[in-house]
């Protein structure tokens, strides 16, 4: 049996400038799907892989995640007198018991890969997740206990895929893989390729579980594309060393980054949300009907 995975990076130092005039003064993370923020999806779904310890990669202006995280008496005090008991405990389960949150600042924007180094001195010398909170995963189990279970099975790192169509590469990190007993494993990875120079249309998605081993992989990791310092290119060097699996999840991936995405999930989430979902259902039929 390989070891538990304890930690999950959240790498939410981006600006999002995509969002722009929404995340000017608040995080992208903090965008919310029908009433609950990207970044609290993100958190459930690592804590619902056995995830105890939260390591968020911050930046400039995000301190509204950890206020989102923090105890806030005073709410929890109003709430409680005017006897809105389930929203109290909505509000006070959102970071459960035994689980702790670890905050590191991403001084400069160098990509990334630079944001899962500065997350070492929380991870240790541990296996771990990284979750791209824009890549929202619908679907149960969640996509982190998929790949925490390929990982007992194999123990070795593993990168979420799905495919593509394949003029979109150039915005993915892109696997070549080979079929084995285990899996689908990986013999390539390449960050961004133009569609005539991609391996394949298998793209990473925003879910990673990576040996410690990356950490020295990353300190050696030059800037790859974008003049970023990429993950991709340090999985890629993990390579040389060590198996790498890729894993086609099952669930419905939304593109958060993008609008056209963050409409989509807003819209699929609400038509599954108790208080809304008929009357969502009801108004959307309603409008394509004209
Ligand atoms: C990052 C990674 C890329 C991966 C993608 C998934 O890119 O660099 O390899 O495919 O996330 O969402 P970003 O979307 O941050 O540009």
């Amino acid at each position: 049996m390989s070891k538990p995975v304890r930690a999950a990076v959240f790498p939410v130092a981006g600006r999002g400038t995509r969002f722009l005039p929404a995340t000017k003064a608040s995080p992208k993370e903090m965008l919310p799907i029908v009433d609950k923020p990207l970044i609290q999806y993100a958190v459930e779904e690592a804590i619902a892989a056995g995830v105890t310890k939260l390591v968020f990669v911050t930046g400039a202006s995000k301190r509204a995640i950890e206020d989102h995280f923090d105890t806030d008496p005073e709410l929890e005090r109003a709430l409680d007198e005017s006897g809105k008991t389930e929203l109290l405990k909505t509000i006070r389960g959102i970071v459960p018991d035994g689980v702790s949150c670890c905050y590191i600042r991403q001084g400069v924007p160098l990509g990334l890969g630079h944001a899962v180094l500065c997350a070492q001195p929380a991870v240790g010398n541990e296996p771990f997740f990284v979750h791209l909170a824009d890549d929202l995963i619908a679907g149960e189990p969640g996509c982190l206990n998929q790949m925490a279970e390929q990982f007992q099975a194999h123990g070795s790192s593993i990168v979420a895929v799905e495919e593509v169509p394949h003029e979109n590469t150039s915005s993915y990190g892109i696997v070549e893989v080979a079929n084995s007993d285990k899996g689908q494993r990986m013999t390539r990875i390449v960050e961004k390729p133009r569609p005539e120079d991609a391996p394949s249309n298998l793209a990473v998605v925003g879910r990673y579980l990576l040996m410690p081993e990356i950490f020295d992989k990353l300190k050696h990791t030059g800037r790859g594309a974008g003049g970023e310092i990429q993950l991709t290119d340090a999985i890629s060097d993990l390579l040389d060393d060590a198996d790498i699996y890729a894993y086609p999840f099952s669930g419905e991936r939304f593109d958060c980054g993008s609008k056209l995405g963050y409409v989509q999930a807003m819209v699929a989430y609400g038509l599954v949300h108790d208080e809304i979902g008929e009357s969502l259902q009801a108004y959307l039929k309603d409008i394509v009907s004209k």
